[in-house]
């Protein structure tokens, strides 16, 4: 079974509190979405490899330690998880950024893929699957469908809220991938959010309705 790494550090809290308040503007919802999606990288990154190099300090020749083994391969849900990307991206600037796009069948109710461009050596790299909302689970179950396809090998699931409905979809079909969240909520309402939540995340993101 997949682990569920819940990144609740004191500022992600203090961040993510600003963001659930509905009287919170799209600049600074945008903000603090950059804000925690770096802080949530820390975790996220712990157990990358490192090796060892030699390097000259202005003092003395050394050896210290820089990343190694597997690079990083970031992959949006299109829309809402363009929000997760520059926060994450800054941290490791050698990754490759995919993006995935999926639409709800309305009669099946079922993700249809409309969009995917991904790095071309996926099976090489540790693939991050970012969207903030963990609803249902059936996009971020899709997205990883479409990343297993592709050919990925090593993929890791990161919200930044999720409903319990939705962790347990995605521990059910992939029970590979690992997922990091800020927090679990309550549950889901019947129409698809989450409670408490924070509205529809894309929306906010973007000022629309
Ligand atoms: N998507 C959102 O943006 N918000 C929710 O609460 C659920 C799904």
């Amino acid at each position: 079974m997949s682990k569920v790494i819940v990144t609740d550090h004191p500022l992600i809290q203090h961040k993510l509190t600003l963001m659930r308040d509905k009287n919170t503007g799209s600049k600074d919802f945008r903000e603090l979405l950059t804000e925690i999606s770096m802080l949530m990288g820390y975790e996220i990154t712990r157990n990358v490899q490192l090796e060892e190099i030699e390097i000259e300090t202005p003092v003395i020749k050394t050896k210290s330690k820089v990343i190694a083994g597997k690079k990083l391969g970031i992959v949006p849900i299109l829309r809402a998880g363009l929000g997760m990307v520059d926060g994450l991206v800054s941290l490791t600037p050698a990754a490759k950024v995919g993006h995935v796009g999926l639409y709800r069948d309305p009669e099946t109710l079922k993700p249809v893929e409309y969009y995917c461009k991904l790095p071309q050596d996926i099976e090489e790299r540790e693939m991050i699957i970012v969207d903030p909302m963990l609803a249902t689970g059936g996009s971020a179950v899709a997205a990883i469908d479409v990343l297993k396809s592709r050919g990925a090998n090593s993929i890791k699931l990161v919200n930044l809220v999720a409903a319990p409905e939705g962790i347990a979809e995605v521990q059910k079909y992939h029970p590979d991938v690992d997922i990091y969240v800020a927090a679990i909520d309550e549950k889901l309402n019947d129409h698809g959010y989450i409670v408490p939540g924070l509205g529809d995340a894309g929306d906010r993101l973007y000022g629309t309705k």
